[in-house]
């Protein structure tokens, strides 16, 4: 099926969007600088020993009637010594600067206070999306939750602001990895690891889950919305608001509440408030569908509700096979959560 998809909404993005050598956070840039070193070292030993080899084999090769073999050398101390000491000190090297790369990425989160404009939000990993529990900011509580789209605010060299992740997962093991915006962490169940985020670049930041996590792993994309701090603010503002009552989609509202959608979906302000899917107070203010797979249209939306399977096959909602009326009545009433 073809559907306007993420491929539409990025058709502007670069390959570079998804590399690790072009940084834009701290952790982001220390790690870039010692991939390059290890990659500059171990490229440096290659380049040496392939060099030497093709030398050998060129230089020394049998010639034609000689058939009497090269001589033999053993037991030679100082070459012994050499390829024992160099690499060693080159591991040596290796690990003083990854340990100190570790040092400076691995930061652990400072309790919240006011004032402090830092972000502290819980991520969990779920099949096959991403839950994102909105815990505090600038030392007040929030306690919302989205999904799939992390909006964080843009930090800058005169007010640092930094966001704190909790890591967790609700069934495997998922890791969450925006490439330009630093290492990968992974989300373990039963365990909560933890990471933070900071830039000085506004801008959309993508990731993919990048552990094998089942059928639909491929498609749960991470997209990080850096916005300034009045525009986070405004989105934040939205977000921690019930849903908006809209009297025109009172009847999609019946019909979605008759059904079992409630059983997995939250709508805040109403009596949806299942925790297994994505909470859908303010569906309308993500830009896609299906963590990331489809365009959030109304088109999209009604072909997804309709046969969710045909879609993203294995995903966890099923087709509630609900009539054209119904469908529409339904796609009318999420329509009107923005
Ligand atoms: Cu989640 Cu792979």
């Amino acid at each position: 099926m073809e559907l306007p998809g993420i491929d539409t909404l990025l058709a502007n993005a670069v390959a570079e969007d998804l590399s690790i050598f072009h940084p834009v956070s701290p952790s982001g840039i220390a790690i870039a600088a010692l991939a390059i070193l290890v990659l500059a070292i171990t490229g440096g030993i290659w380049l040496i020993v392939s060099s030497v080899l093709m030398y050998c084999v060129v230089r020394f090769r049998a010639q034609t009637g000689d058939t009497h073999e090269p001589p033999q050398v053993y037991g030679s101390m100082p070459i012994e010594i050499a390829w024992t000491a160099a690499p060693a000190i080159i591991v040596f090297i290796l690990i003083l600067v990854t340990t100190r790369t570790l040092w400076e990425v691995e930061i652990s989160p400072p309790a919240p206070t006011a004032g402090d404009q830092t972000l502290f939000v819980t991520v969990v990993g779920r099949q096959w999306w991403w839950e994102y529990q909105y815990d505090e900011y600038d030392g007040k509580k929030l306690g919302f939750i989205t999904a799939n789209e992390l909006h964080i605010p843009v930090s800058d060299p005169a007010q640092p602001r930094r966001v704190y992740l909790q890591l967790k997962s609700a069934d495997v093991c998922h890791s969450f990895w925006v490439p330009r915006l630093g290492g990968k962490t992974d989300l373990i169940p039963g365990r909560v690891n933890s990471m933070w985020l900071q830039t000085d670049q506004p801008g959309v930041y993508l990731g993919q889950c990048a552990e094998y996590c089942g059928t639909q792993h491929a498609n749960m994309l991470l997209q990080v919305v850096v916005e300034s701090p009045a525009e986070f603010e405004a989105w934040l503002k939205n977000e921690a608001a019930a849903a908006l009552e809209v009297e025109s989609a009172a009847r999609g509202r019946d019909v979605f509440q008759s059904l079992s959608c409630v059983n997995c979906h939250a709508v805040r302000g109403t009596i949806a408030a299942g925790t297994y899917g994505p909470d859908l107070t303010h569906l309308m203010s993500r830009v896609t569908l299906a963590s990331g797979q489809i365009a959030n249209t109304r088109e999209n939306l009604r072909e997804w509700i309709a046969d969710p399977q045909q879609i993203k096959p294995g995903c966890l909602m099923p087709a509630f096979g609900l009539s054209d009326r119904e469908l529409d009545d339904v796609v009318s009433y999420l329509e009107s959560l923005r």
